[in-house]
């Protein structure tokens, strides 16, 4: 799954890559764009522009409903999109994809539905220390809601799941289950990469012990699908969660990958058009998957946009993208690692391209704003992570996230303008 042991390919070109991405060429404060806020929202190349605005030029119409030349294209379009992701993952059926307005959206759905269907007074959802916000709050909604218990994985100072023994051939996590599963837990839902720290978590492996367990995994997926080969069915989860806008997609657009099994049992979360098969006013009836879950108008530009971006991606090599970011994660850390007082929040041995820094006697929002100056674009603040911002005892960090369009030149860039900076605010 990880692709952090893949060889960095020498036929590597970063220039075919910059050259597809518009926004690359605009000046910020008069310096050439270095973007470094891919964890953020990732920058779009050319070809997922041109779907968007292809679809409004010239299919634009709303799907499944009319029997209309432009409707039966543009529901074409959305559906062969839906079959490209389908495939992307692995899942098994297309009806397996449902398309949300983006991760949050997705892990609500599934909060909000998998809540009413499976959580009692005294169950237990089992969520870790390293999650996004939008991995919080949906579960402790629905624990408030069934009477259930939020149980949190502790993180290590490194940055990894801290399940009572380190993940290994000899010592496998089923020695962990104990501590992290009773019998009362129904639930995992886990960040298969941490958009703060850059960690890679072993998720297949916990995954399998939940399973064990008749646990149902639901996996955050979102800074994965930018940088790791995703096979849902390898995985075993019951459902994937992530968005279009941080893997060169549109905003406003993302997927729950769900098994079908569940799915079906579950209740629809929103009611609308599209999600019924019969309305009346006793009772109405669902329709079937995947439309149960997508009530009202889809962003159909920005599901055709997806699928283009998931082909965009599928026509280089993901693990040259990844190893190539890595090259640049590895100069970025041994440079930053130079300055008085940095320290690095996360230093998992697996991790994508993603690096989050606090510096003594600096802010981090101080440092964002001189960086920005520069034309060097970072996220500062606790990266919609407050309970892992309290773990290591900062209140935020200055976090620079790569792509596969970064080059090193960048990375130094950002070393210089970063030593710069932390003389001035010193
Ligand atoms: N979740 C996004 C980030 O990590 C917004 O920056």
């Amino acid at each position: 799954m990880s692709t952090t042991s893949s060889p960095v390919k020498s036929a590597y070109h970063v220039e075919e890559f910059r050259a597809q991405f518009p926004i690359l060429k605009e000046l910020v404060h008069g310096k050439p764009l270095v973007y470094f806020d891919n964890a953020a929202t990732s920058q779009k190349p050319r070809r997922v522009i041109k779907a968007e605005s292809t679809y409004y030029a010239t299919i634009n119409a709303n799907v499944h409903r009319g029997v209309h030349t432009l409707s039966t294209k543009a529901t074409e379009a959305q559906e062969a999109a839906r079959e490209t992701i389908r495939k992307h993952i692995n899942a098994k059926h297309a009806h397996e994809i449902i398309f949300t307005s983006g991760t949050t959206a997705s892990i609500n759905l599934a909060a909000t539905s998998l809540g009413q269907l499976l959580l009692e007074k005294g169950d237990e959802v089992v969520i870790s220390g390293m999650e996004h916000h939008s991995n919080i709050v949906p579960w402790q909604l629905a624990c408030e809601r069934h009477g259930a218990t939020l149980k949190v994985i502790p993180i290590t100072e490194s940055g990894e799941w801290d399940l009572g023994e380190t993940p290994g051939p000899s010592t496998p996590l089923r020695e962990a289950r104990s501590e992290v599963f009773t019998e009362k837990t129904r639930i995992l839902a886990i960040s298969h990469v941490s958009n703060t720290l850059g960690t890679i978590n072993p998720v297949k492996e916990l995954i399998a012990q939940a399973k064990k367990q008749g646990i149902i995994t639901v996996v955050d997926g979102a800074q994965a699908i930018p940088h790791l080969k995703v096979d849902v069915q390898d995985l075993g989860c019951d459902f994937y969660a992530f968005s279009g806008h941080k893997a060169y997609g549109p905003t406003g657009i993302g997927v729950l990958y769900g098994r079908e099994e569940l799915l079906e049992k579950m209740p629809p979360w929103q009611g609308g058009g599209e999600m019924i098969d019969q309305v009346n006013f006793e009772k109405s009836t669902w329709a079937k998957l995947p439309f149960k879950f997508e009530a009202g108008t889809p962003n159909i530009a920005g599901i055709i946009g997806l699928g283009e971006a998931i082909s965009w991606m599928n026509d280089y090599d993901l693990d040259a993208m990844a190893a190539h970011e890595l090259t640049l994660l590895a100069r970025a850390t041994k440079e930053l690692l130079t300055i008085d007082g940095l320290r690095i929040i996360g230093t998992a041995k697996e991790k994508v391209g993603v690096i989050s820094f606090v510096i003594e006697g600096v802010h981090h929002y101080d440092l964002g704003t001189l960086l920005d100056q520069q034309g060097i674009a970072v996220r500062t603040g606790h990266h919609c992570t407050q309970p892992l911002m309290d773990r290591f005892g900062v209140s935020g960090t200055t976090r620079a996230s790569f792509a596969c369009f970064n080059t090193m030149a960048e990375v130094d860039a950002l070393v210089a303008a970063t030593k710069k900076a932390v003389k001035m605010l010193r």
